[in-house]
Protein backbone atom coordinates (compact mmCIF):
# COMPACT_ATOMS: atom_id res chain seq x y z
CA UNK A 1 0.00 0.00 0.00
CA UNK A 2 1.32 3.43 -0.81
CA UNK A 3 2.19 5.64 2.10
CA UNK A 4 0.47 8.44 3.45
CA UNK A 5 3.19 10.88 2.24
CA UNK A 6 3.37 9.22 -1.11
CA UNK A 7 -0.38 9.98 -1.21
CA UNK A 8 -0.21 13.44 -0.53
CA UNK A 9 2.65 13.78 -2.96
CA UNK A 10 0.52 12.25 -6.02
CA UNK A 11 -2.20 14.63 -5.02
CA UNK A 12 -0.15 17.44 -4.89
CA UNK A 13 1.29 16.62 -8.28
CA UNK A 14 -2.21 16.19 -10.09
CA UNK A 15 -3.25 19.52 -8.16
CA UNK A 16 -0.16 21.31 -10.04
CA UNK A 17 -1.24 19.82 -13.33
CA UNK A 18 -4.87 21.10 -13.31
CA UNK A 19 -3.46 24.60 -12.10
CA UNK A 20 -1.49 24.29 -15.51
CA UNK A 21 -4.50 23.38 -17.22
CA UNK A 22 -6.73 25.95 -15.66
CA UNK A 23 -4.30 28.65 -15.77
CA UNK A 24 -5.93 30.82 -18.53
CA UNK A 25 -8.97 30.68 -16.20
CA UNK A 26 -9.40 32.22 -12.76
CA UNK A 27 -13.14 31.03 -12.30
CA UNK A 28 -12.10 27.78 -12.83
CA UNK A 29 -9.23 27.92 -11.20
CA UNK A 30 -10.74 29.18 -7.57
CA UNK A 31 -13.77 26.09 -8.06
CA UNK A 32 -10.57 23.97 -8.28
CA UNK A 33 -8.69 25.26 -5.23
CA UNK A 34 -11.84 25.50 -3.37
CA UNK A 35 -11.85 21.70 -3.51
CA UNK A 36 -15.44 21.27 -2.35
CA UNK A 37 -16.17 18.99 -5.52
CA UNK A 38 -15.93 15.93 -7.64
CA UNK A 39 -15.12 17.44 -10.72
CA UNK A 40 -11.34 17.47 -12.03
CA UNK A 41 -10.12 20.02 -14.57
CA UNK A 42 -10.42 18.03 -18.04
CA UNK A 43 -14.33 18.32 -16.73
CA UNK A 44 -14.53 22.17 -15.70
CA UNK A 45 -12.92 23.29 -18.76
CA UNK A 46 -15.27 20.67 -21.32
CA UNK A 47 -18.36 22.33 -18.86
CA UNK A 48 -17.02 25.80 -19.43
CA UNK A 49 -16.62 25.31 -23.41
CA UNK A 50 -20.27 23.43 -24.14
CA UNK A 51 -21.90 26.35 -21.84
CA UNK A 52 -20.21 29.04 -23.99
CA UNK A 53 -21.05 27.26 -27.56
CA UNK A 54 -24.81 26.59 -26.30
CA UNK A 55 -27.74 27.39 -28.00
CA UNK A 56 -30.29 29.56 -26.47
CA UNK A 57 -32.21 27.26 -23.76
CA UNK A 58 -31.51 26.75 -19.67
CA UNK A 59 -28.70 24.93 -17.98
CA UNK A 60 -29.65 21.81 -16.07
CA UNK A 61 -27.89 19.58 -13.68
CA UNK A 62 -28.93 16.42 -12.14
CA UNK A 63 -26.49 15.67 -9.24
CA UNK A 64 -25.48 18.69 -7.96
CA UNK A 65 -24.03 18.47 -4.33
CA UNK A 66 -22.30 20.92 -3.48
CA UNK A 67 -22.33 23.18 -6.06
CA UNK A 68 -19.20 22.55 -8.52
CA UNK A 69 -20.69 21.83 -11.67
CA UNK A 70 -23.56 24.24 -10.59
CA UNK A 71 -21.21 27.37 -10.08
CA UNK A 72 -19.23 27.02 -13.23
CA UNK A 73 -23.12 26.89 -15.37
CA UNK A 74 -24.29 29.99 -13.50
CA UNK A 75 -20.81 31.83 -14.37
CA UNK A 76 -20.51 30.75 -18.00
CA UNK A 77 -24.49 31.28 -18.20
CA UNK A 78 -25.03 34.69 -19.14
CA UNK A 79 -27.48 35.60 -17.44
CA UNK A 80 -30.00 31.95 -18.21
CA UNK A 81 -31.24 30.07 -16.06
CA UNK A 82 -29.39 27.17 -14.18
CA UNK A 83 -31.45 24.56 -12.76
CA UNK A 84 -30.24 22.17 -9.94
CA UNK A 85 -31.80 19.20 -8.80
CA UNK A 86 -30.63 17.04 -5.76
CA UNK A 87 -32.13 15.18 -2.94
CA UNK A 88 -29.04 16.34 -0.91
CA UNK A 89 -29.92 13.16 1.24
CA UNK A 90 -26.58 11.10 0.35
CA UNK A 91 -26.51 8.36 -2.40
CA UNK A 92 -29.64 5.87 -2.62
CA UNK A 93 -29.38 1.87 -2.64
CA UNK A 94 -28.19 0.51 -5.83
CA UNK A 95 -30.65 -1.36 -8.21
CA UNK A 96 -29.91 -4.79 -9.80
CA UNK A 97 -28.92 -2.79 -13.02
CA UNK A 98 -25.75 -1.26 -10.89
CA UNK A 99 -24.44 -4.82 -10.39
CA UNK A 100 -22.60 -3.76 -7.46
CA UNK A 101 -20.77 -1.05 -9.02
CA UNK A 102 -20.71 1.86 -6.43
CA UNK A 103 -21.72 0.02 -3.48
CA UNK A 104 -19.09 1.15 -1.65
CA UNK A 105 -20.55 4.75 -2.18
CA UNK A 106 -24.31 4.35 -1.31
CA UNK A 107 -25.06 6.35 1.79
CA UNK A 108 -22.35 8.77 1.46
CA UNK A 109 -23.39 12.41 1.58
CA UNK A 110 -21.59 14.26 -1.18
CA UNK A 111 -23.00 17.53 0.08
CA UNK A 112 -22.14 17.22 3.69
CA UNK A 113 -23.74 17.84 6.70
CA UNK A 114 -24.75 21.40 5.36
CA UNK A 115 -26.92 20.41 2.44
CA UNK A 116 -28.77 22.45 0.15
CA UNK A 117 -27.06 25.29 2.20
CA UNK A 118 -23.67 23.56 0.56
CA UNK A 119 -24.20 24.56 -2.89
CA UNK A 120 -25.05 28.55 -1.40
CA UNK A 121 -21.71 28.24 0.47
CA UNK A 122 -19.91 27.62 -2.91
CA UNK A 123 -21.61 30.33 -4.73
CA UNK A 124 -21.02 32.44 -1.93
CA UNK A 125 -17.16 31.46 -1.68
CA UNK A 126 -16.58 31.81 -5.37
CA UNK A 127 -18.51 35.37 -5.78
CA UNK A 128 -21.15 34.24 -8.17
CA UNK A 129 -24.92 35.51 -8.02
CA UNK A 130 -27.41 32.97 -7.24
CA UNK A 131 -30.29 35.04 -8.77
CA UNK A 132 -31.07 32.98 -11.64
CA UNK A 133 -30.02 29.85 -10.20
CA UNK A 134 -33.48 27.39 -9.33
CA UNK A 135 -32.20 24.63 -6.50
CA UNK A 136 -34.72 21.57 -6.25
CA UNK A 137 -34.22 19.19 -3.38
CA UNK A 138 -36.11 16.20 -3.73
CA UNK A 139 -35.39 12.42 -5.34
CA UNK A 140 -35.34 13.24 -9.21
CA UNK A 141 -38.69 10.79 -9.50
CA UNK A 142 -40.54 13.31 -7.83
CA UNK A 143 -39.05 16.65 -9.08
CA UNK A 144 -37.91 16.79 -12.56
CA UNK A 145 -41.30 15.71 -13.99
CA UNK A 146 -42.90 18.64 -12.96
CA UNK A 147 -40.30 21.83 -13.06
CA UNK A 148 -40.59 23.67 -15.84
CA UNK A 149 -37.36 23.55 -17.42
CA UNK A 150 -38.49 23.52 -21.07
CA UNK A 151 -36.42 24.53 -23.41
CA UNK A 152 -32.86 22.89 -22.07
CA UNK A 153 -29.27 23.99 -23.83
CA UNK A 154 -26.73 22.25 -21.76
CA UNK A 155 -28.05 18.89 -19.55
CA UNK A 156 -25.64 17.64 -17.41
CA UNK A 157 -26.18 14.38 -15.22
CA UNK A 158 -24.13 13.38 -12.28
CA UNK A 159 -26.13 11.21 -9.97
CA UNK A 160 -23.70 8.22 -10.12
CA UNK A 161 -26.47 5.20 -10.19
CA UNK A 162 -28.72 3.35 -13.13
CA UNK A 163 -32.12 4.28 -11.39
CA UNK A 164 -30.97 8.07 -11.28
CA UNK A 165 -29.80 8.73 -14.43
CA UNK A 166 -32.49 6.75 -16.48
CA UNK A 167 -34.78 9.21 -14.52
CA UNK A 168 -33.55 11.89 -15.68
CA UNK A 169 -32.47 10.63 -19.13
CA UNK A 170 -36.16 10.08 -19.65
CA UNK A 171 -37.45 12.82 -18.26
CA UNK A 172 -34.91 15.39 -19.55
CA UNK A 173 -33.28 14.70 -22.64
CA UNK A 174 -36.43 14.96 -24.56
CA UNK A 175 -36.38 18.77 -23.63
CA UNK A 176 -32.81 19.48 -24.74
CA UNK A 177 -33.25 21.45 -27.76
CA UNK A 178 -31.31 20.67 -31.13
CA UNK A 179 -27.74 21.29 -30.98
CA UNK A 180 -28.08 21.82 -27.41
CA UNK A 181 -25.25 19.41 -25.07
CA UNK A 182 -25.96 16.38 -22.98
CA UNK A 183 -23.18 15.33 -20.55
CA UNK A 184 -22.79 12.39 -18.33
CA UNK A 185 -20.37 12.73 -15.97
CA UNK A 186 -20.21 9.23 -14.56
CA UNK A 187 -20.59 7.16 -17.74
CA UNK A 188 -16.89 5.42 -17.87
CA UNK A 189 -16.82 5.57 -13.61
CA UNK A 190 -19.85 3.34 -12.78
CA UNK A 191 -21.53 0.77 -14.69
CA UNK A 192 -24.72 1.61 -14.11
CA UNK A 193 -25.11 4.59 -15.46
CA UNK A 194 -23.32 3.05 -18.64
CA UNK A 195 -25.80 1.07 -18.67
CA UNK A 196 -28.60 3.55 -18.52
CA UNK A 197 -27.29 5.52 -21.43
CA UNK A 198 -26.72 2.99 -23.62
CA UNK A 199 -30.11 1.62 -23.43
CA UNK A 200 -31.85 4.69 -23.65
CA UNK A 201 -29.84 5.46 -26.56
CA UNK A 202 -30.42 2.54 -28.07
CA UNK A 203 -33.98 2.60 -27.27
CA UNK A 204 -34.20 6.02 -29.35
CA UNK A 205 -32.28 5.59 -31.75
CA UNK A 206 -29.83 8.34 -30.61
CA UNK A 207 -26.88 8.15 -33.74
CA UNK A 208 -25.17 11.12 -32.12
CA UNK A 209 -22.00 10.19 -31.27
CA UNK A 210 -20.42 9.85 -27.82
CA UNK A 211 -17.21 12.74 -27.04
CA UNK A 212 -14.77 11.45 -24.18
CA UNK A 213 -14.11 14.13 -22.21
CA UNK A 214 -11.83 11.58 -19.91
CA UNK A 215 -11.78 7.82 -20.54
CA UNK A 216 -12.25 7.68 -16.74
CA UNK A 217 -15.40 9.38 -16.12
CA UNK A 218 -17.23 11.78 -18.50
CA UNK A 219 -18.83 11.35 -22.14
CA UNK A 220 -21.32 14.36 -23.77
CA UNK A 221 -22.77 14.44 -27.51
CA UNK A 222 -25.12 16.84 -29.28
CA UNK A 223 -29.08 16.50 -29.23
C1 LIG B 1 -21.26 12.89 -7.33
S1 LIG B 1 -22.51 13.88 -6.67
C2 LIG B 1 -22.65 15.22 -7.81
C3 LIG B 1 -21.41 16.09 -7.92
C4 LIG B 1 -21.66 17.46 -8.52
N1 LIG B 1 -22.24 17.39 -9.85
C5 LIG B 1 -20.43 18.33 -8.55
O1 LIG B 1 -20.28 19.09 -9.53
O2 LIG B 1 -19.63 18.30 -7.61
C6 LIG B 1 -23.99 12.97 -7.02
C7 LIG B 1 -25.25 13.64 -6.47
O3 LIG B 1 -26.41 13.00 -7.02
C8 LIG B 1 -27.44 13.04 -6.06
N2 LIG B 1 -28.41 11.99 -6.37
C9 LIG B 1 -28.15 10.71 -6.70
N3 LIG B 1 -29.28 10.04 -6.96
C10 LIG B 1 -30.31 10.93 -6.82
C11 LIG B 1 -31.74 10.85 -6.99
N4 LIG B 1 -32.33 9.71 -7.35
N5 LIG B 1 -32.44 11.96 -6.75
C12 LIG B 1 -31.85 13.12 -6.37
N6 LIG B 1 -30.51 13.26 -6.20
C13 LIG B 1 -29.74 12.18 -6.43
C14 LIG B 1 -26.73 12.82 -4.74
O4 LIG B 1 -27.45 13.34 -3.64
C15 LIG B 1 -25.39 13.52 -4.95
O5 LIG B 1 -25.35 14.79 -4.35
Amino acid sequence: MASESAIQYLRAVALQQARQQLADDDLLLEVLEAGVGFVDAPRLVNLRERCLAAPPGAFVECGVARGTSLVVMAAYGDGRIVWGFDSFEGLPELSDADDGSGVEFVGYSCSGERGEQSVRDTFARISVPMENVRLVKGWFADTLGSADTVPIAVLRLDADFYEATRCALETMVPRVVRGGFILIDDYNSFDGCRKAVDEYRAAQGVRSPLVVTDPNTEVWWIA
